[in-house]
């Protein structure tokens, strides 16, 4: 089992993107039982007040038509640092937020989604640009590039 843990700052947009686009990847390639899939934010308010999935996000999900359920956001905790295998951050801000919280990464867990993409940069926040379609791009390229190369790896 490959475990999963997807992270942005309030666990409403990005990370819960990611979570169902990767799910939906991984489940079209018959693999979706070999995976343990979540999300997490590094920050407490959307926690706090019980926020679902951003509404922008859910557009996303029926406009591309990727099967979701409800998410609550969450701040991730120290012990997903050691249940998860692969942290996956969305932009390089949240690696410090991530660290604040769990401690060190001395189990090299922590990795930018796009890092494994050939075009190594942060997803675009739509917190920030309103902008949901672009983000979708940047997330889909992630998780295609993350699930490709644990395949050529024969991690799966
Ligand atoms: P997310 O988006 O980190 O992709 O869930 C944001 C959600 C909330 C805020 C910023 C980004 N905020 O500043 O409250």
């Amino acid at each position: 089992m490959i475990k999963v843990l997807f992270v942005c700052l309030g666990n409403i947009c990005r990370s819960p993107m990611a979570q169902f686009i990767f799910n939906y990847l991984v489940d079209q390639a018959g693999l979706g039982d070999k995976f343990e899939i979540d999300s997490a934010g590094t920050e407490r308010y959307n926690e706090m007040v019980h926020a679902g999935i951003h509404h922008g996000t859910r557009s996303i999900f029926k406009q591309h038509k990727i099967p979701f359920t409800e998410h609550y956001a969450r701040v991730i905790r120290k012990t997903d640092y050691d249940h998860f295998d692969y942290i996956l951050i969305m932009e390089e801000s949240n690696r410090e937020d991530v660290l604040d919280i769990v401690g060190q990464d001395t189990d090299n867990k922590i990795h930018l989604l796009l890092e494994y993409s050939e075009n190594l940069r942060g997803i675009r926040d739509p917190w920030y640009t309103g902008n949901f379609e672009e983000t979708y791009e940047d997330v889909l390229e992630g998780c295609r590039s993350f699930l490709n190369r644990l395949i050529r790896n024969g991690k799966v």
